[in-house]
């Protein structure tokens, strides 16, 4: 494995020594990971006015939600389904990551750009401000590595409105980018897995956040870029790599899977999210977003706890008319996709066997299928505990299972694409 640059150096005598992180900056940094919103400070988590109160992501619902539930399959099957409108041009496609997550979605997503372009090389950069979803993705690419060699991988913690250009905005943060390249050598995955679990501590120095004090929001404590390639491809990939400073974005493909918390105020999510990335799109550029629509059995769940809760405030025709006046003559270079439901709504569900709901439903399954309802509704911890001494909302639960023979839900997906003659 080949590192460069200064910033790798302190953590460089760790390689490989996971065991001597501090055990102090392990939790600190696994706390604060555990607030990590989905996006950046005060963009998804937050409805971006000082004062207000803070959605912390709950990474015990977070995992459990993920690994009980089909969404990040399907939504990383609906973003498949965009590969067929992109025209990328050499020297490689480019994908952008709007919130890695789990990297679910980021890797499946992967495999069928294989699927489809097998032989042309990946540029794909993955924001992400949580030090443990870092991990969790890393810990799915050696197989990718190994399966598409000419890729170049990069993992940022930068804003929105820095990520897509890998180039923090001010001065100050420029100056303190952590830049980090690694040439991973060998041609097998296990060769590519050690080297990239030995970064563990390198990566837990530099993904560091720190809450800001006037508006509450969580940010970087440092910006980082890490840019993974093959050793054996850096030839190949020079045009492609990175080079610190000169930021370019024009994506092919943005995705864009649940950037922002549902309660926030349109004027948020379209100025402060998906406005930025709209602009990140390169000629013939494609962006696809995914939000939790309501109306089915899950949501059936938070109105049998919370008569008339309504967490999906806006429906992607408010959102795109938002992104729209928000950019003003940018959006005539855009395309704004709002498809009718038919071609917007696509369903997830929870994994169930059809015995479990059948007879007399198990209290883990129960617990799976609050947890997976609370979690796409956004219920704040507060307002959980409320509802939490009295066994009510189990019931609640367990006549939802009965009545739809399991849980599912429905998402809403949407895009906006910049024409190709621009
Ligand atoms: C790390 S981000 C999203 C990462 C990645 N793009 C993904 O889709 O998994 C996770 C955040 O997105 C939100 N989120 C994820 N899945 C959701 C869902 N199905 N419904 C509602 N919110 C969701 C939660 O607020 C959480 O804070």
């Amino acid at each position: 494995m080949a590192v460069t640059k200064a910033s790798l150096n302190p953590g460089r005598e760790r390689v490989g020594a996971l065991k001597s992180i501090s055990a102090q900056d392990e939790k600190r940094t696994r706390a604060l990971a555990a607030e990590a919103p989905p996006g950046n400070p005060g963009v998804s988590a937050d409805t971006g006015s000082k004062g207000n109160f803070r959605f912390n992501d709950n990474r015990q619902k977070y995992l459990m939600f993920v690994n009980t539930c089909t969404e990040k399959w399907a939504v990383g099957e609906r973003v498949e389904q965009e590969l067929q409108n992109i025209h990328p041009k050499p020297p490689a496609i480019r994908v952008f990551d709007a919130g890695v997550g789990d990297g679910t979605v980021l890797t499946r997503v992967m495999r069928s750009m294989h699927l489809r372009f097998p032989t042309m090389p990946f540029y794909i950069v993955a924001k992400e401000i949580s030090l443990e979803d870092v991990r969790l993705t890393l810990e799915k690419t050696p197989d990718r590595f190994f399966e598409h060699p000419a890729m170049v991988l990069v993992i940022t913690n930068l804003y929105y409105k820095e990520a897509p250009w890998l180039n923090p905005q001010s001065i100050s943060s420029a100056s303190t980018l952590s830049w980090n390249e690694v040439a991973l050598s060998g041609t097998t995955s296990r060769e590519f897995e050690k080297q990239i679990t030995a970064l563990q501590p390198m990566l837990a120095e530099n993904w560091r956040t720190t809450v800001n004090k006037a508006t509450g929001n969580l940010g970087y404590e440092r910006p980082a870029v890490l840019v993974l390639y093959r050793e054996d491809h850096r030839f190949l990939l020079n045009s492609v790599i990175p080079r610190r400073g000169v930021g370019r974005a024009d994506y092919d493909l943005v995705i864009a899977s649940q950037p922002y918390r549902l309660r926030a105020s349109v004027e948020f999510k379209a100025s402060r999210v998906l406005a930025p990335l709209a602009k990140a799109l390169g000629p013939g550029g494609r962006l696809v977003a995914i939000q939790s629509h309501g109306g089915d059995p899950g949501h059936e769940i938070l109105k049998g706890v919370w008569k008339d809760e309504n967490p999906f405030i806006h429906d992607r025709h408010q959102i795109l008319k938002a992104v729209k006046e928000v950019l003003g003559p940018a959006a005539r270079s855009l395309k704004f996709n709002s498809t009718p439901e038919n071609r917007s709504l696509f369903r997830h569900e929870m994994h169930t066997m059809p015995e479990e709901i059948a007879g007399s439903i198990g209290t883990s399954t129960l617990f799976a299928a609050w947890n997976a309802a609370i979690y796409v509704g956004q219920i704040e911890d507060a307002r959980l505990e409320q509802v939490l001494h009295s066994g009510e909302y189990i019931d609640v639960t367990r006549e939802a299972l009965k009545k739809h023979g399991g849980l599912w839900f429905w998402d809403e997906a949407f895009c906006i694409s910049r024409r190709r003659d621009f």
